[in-house]
């Protein structure tokens, strides 16, 4: 244990909200079908001038504001994302610029549905011995920009938005990151879940020629692989504690992909569904989002006390997935 804890949350998320019934006018689906396959009813959707780092930097300074920090006393900024607005520069790099934190290193983080709880476990690594006390870490998407939206298996699932949360070194080794787990699995068959056409596509003189740009994805493999991989991130990190155990957990804050996916992992870790913070019904799956969202809801809402152990586990693209817990 570092003594790295948690000292503010934050969300940042598109105003306008795209339900269900509005999806059933752009393809051939139901509200009915949507809302039994994976539990979501609405999601929020970005407006033409809206990007990543826009969503980015609200959800920092909600973070900053319920931290009581300014933008120059943050050292690190990673920025989880599969979306950002640009190869280069780097989406922290962006957010960098528009709250301020001129202070920071920054860098962008590629891990998928993962990318938060990878990012936690970095920054964690990196305090306090690489200088950095302070670390902004944010998951943010913009999924609508890269969804095929005459695709009814993909178009459904995937939405916009960005949480982020604070980490501080207080060197308080009772309250903190507890543990992480990373993992990966490269030898999956990349068709499962991708986002084509990519730099490989390239003529390297021409173009991406007709190809379009979306989220491909084999629900089903992904379906089985979530199920697995959410009780592994969970029994993983817990393994890597002092002696934490699952009863010890109060909330464990999953990712937001699929409803019945949340189900299958609560039956397989043998306990209530209650102990899990859902809010997918709201928000949809905003990949590297969901995790930060659903902290800084279920923070806001007042789940989270002091003294609380809590799990965050994701998994996603790669194959990667990943767990942390944390005492409040
Ligand atoms: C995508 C997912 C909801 C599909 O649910 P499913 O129960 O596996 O459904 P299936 O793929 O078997 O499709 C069943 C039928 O519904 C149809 N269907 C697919 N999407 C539909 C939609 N949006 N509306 C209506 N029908 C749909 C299919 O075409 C299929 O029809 P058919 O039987 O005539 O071929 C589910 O596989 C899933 O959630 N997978 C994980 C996805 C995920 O979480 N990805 C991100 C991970 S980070």
């Amino acid at each position: 244990m570092k003594g790295n804890r948690i000292i503010g949350t934050g969300m940042g998320l598109p105003a306008r909200v795209v339900t269900n019934e509005d999806i059933a006018k752009i393809v051939d689906t139901t509200d009915e079908w949507i809302t039994s396959r994976t539990g979501i009813k609405e999601r929020r959707i970005a407006e033409d001038h809206e990007t990543t780092s826009d969503f980015g930097a609200t959800a920092a300074k909600n973070a900053m504001e319920m931290a009581r920090i300014g933008p120059e006393e943050i050292d690190l900024i990673i920025v989880a994302t599969l979306s950002p607005d640009r190869l280069l520069p780097s989406t922290s790099c962006l957010v960098q610029g528009k709250i301020g934190a001129k202070n920071a290193a920054c860098f962008d983080l590629e891990a998928a549905c993962s990318g938060f709880v990878y990012g936690l476990a970095v920054a964690n690594g990196m305090m306090p011995d690489m200088g950095v006390k302070t670390a902004l870490i944010i998951g943010a998407e913009t999924l609508s920009r890269v969804l095929d939206w005459t695709d009814r298996n993909t178009c459904v699932l995937f939405a916009d938005g960005a949480g982020a949360a604070i980490l501080r070194h207080d060197g308080n080794r009772d309250r903190g990151i507890l543990s992480t787990y990373l993992k990966a699995d490269g030898s999956a068959p990349p068709p499962w879940l991708t986002v084509e056409p990519g730099v490989a596509d390239l003529n390297p003189l021409g173009d991406y020629g007709s190809k379009d740009f979306a989220i491909r994805m084999v629900g089903k493999e992904v379906f089985k692989f979530g199920v697995r991989a959410l009780p592994d991130a969970v029994n993983g990190a817990l393994g890597r504690t002092d002696g934490v155990s699952l009863e010890d957990v109060k909330l464990i804050i999953p990712h937001q992909a699929n409803l019945r996916i949340i189900d299958a992992a609560a039956k397989s870790l043998d306990i209530p569904k209650e102990r899990f913070f859902i809010n997918l019904q709201k928000y949809g799956n905003t990949s590297a989002g969901t995790i930060p969202i659903a902290l800084d809801d279920a923070n806001r809402q007042g789940l989270i006390e002091k003294g609380d152990i809590i799990a965050m586990a994701g998994f996603g693209a790669g194959l990667t997935w990943a767990g942390t817990i944390v005492r409040w």
